[in-house]
């Protein structure tokens, strides 16, 4: 069984998913969540699961000084295998090559399309009567990684950014536990 740690800066309903998932898949448990934001529901999440649940502020640090912080405490937890979930910073390629185990991140939309920010309003934007959700690997570009699984998600002609979005949110508590289990047992393409 893989050891999990779970970054997230928000409400952490993926985190949720994942915990979730374990019942269904006994790859990997959550054994600790770190937190940039003092007041993510991420933390309240973990904290009801009674998981090790900490925040390391990046105000105020420098980018490797906070990473340092990070990648510390996933050694103290054993961490094996990092999954960020609504994670919003980015990591460099100093942290991804020092931790040296997979690094997952759910993303609402079909990769390589509308990667970075506001990916269902820029769905909408374009006119795509598709998008979806990708758990992919993390590199050191911006949802460049190799793709792990995808679920499209059909776009309505009424569709807001409020309900596309929402509708995305569920493929991706669908297929986050499931991508992170491919992962945990070594296989996935
Ligand atoms: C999700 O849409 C995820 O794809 C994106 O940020 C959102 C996080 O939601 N990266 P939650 O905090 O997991 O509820």
């Amino acid at each position: 069984m893989k050891r999990v740690g779970v970054l997230a800066s928000g409400r952490g309903s993926n985190l949720e998913a994942l915990l979730r998932g374990e019942s269904e898949f006994d790859s990997y448990r959550v054994a600790l969540v770190i937190s940039n934001v003092e007041t993510a529901g991420a933390l309240t999440i973990a904290r009801a699961a009674a998981r090790p649940a900490i925040v390391l502020p990046h105000r105020g640090r420098e980018r490797e000084a906070h990473e340092a912080d990070v990648r510390e405490a996933l050694a103290a937890h054993g961490v094996e295998i990092v999954c960020l979930a609504g994670y919003m910073r980015v990591l460099t390629a100093g942290f991804i090559v020092s931790f040296g185990g997979p690094i997952l991140n759910v993303h609402p939309s079909l990769l390589p399309s509308f990667p970075g920010m506001h990916a269902q309003r820029q769905a909408l934007a374009a006119g795509v009567r598709w998008s979806g959700a990708t758990v992919h690997l993390v590199d050191s570009g911006v949802d460049t990684g190799r793709i792990v699984l995808q679920e499209p998600v059909e776009v309505m002609g009424d569709d807001t950014e409020e309900t596309l979005s929402a509708r995305i949110l569920e493929a991706e508590h669908r297929i986050y536990p499931r991508g992170l289990d491919l992962i945990a047992r070594g296989e996935g393409r």
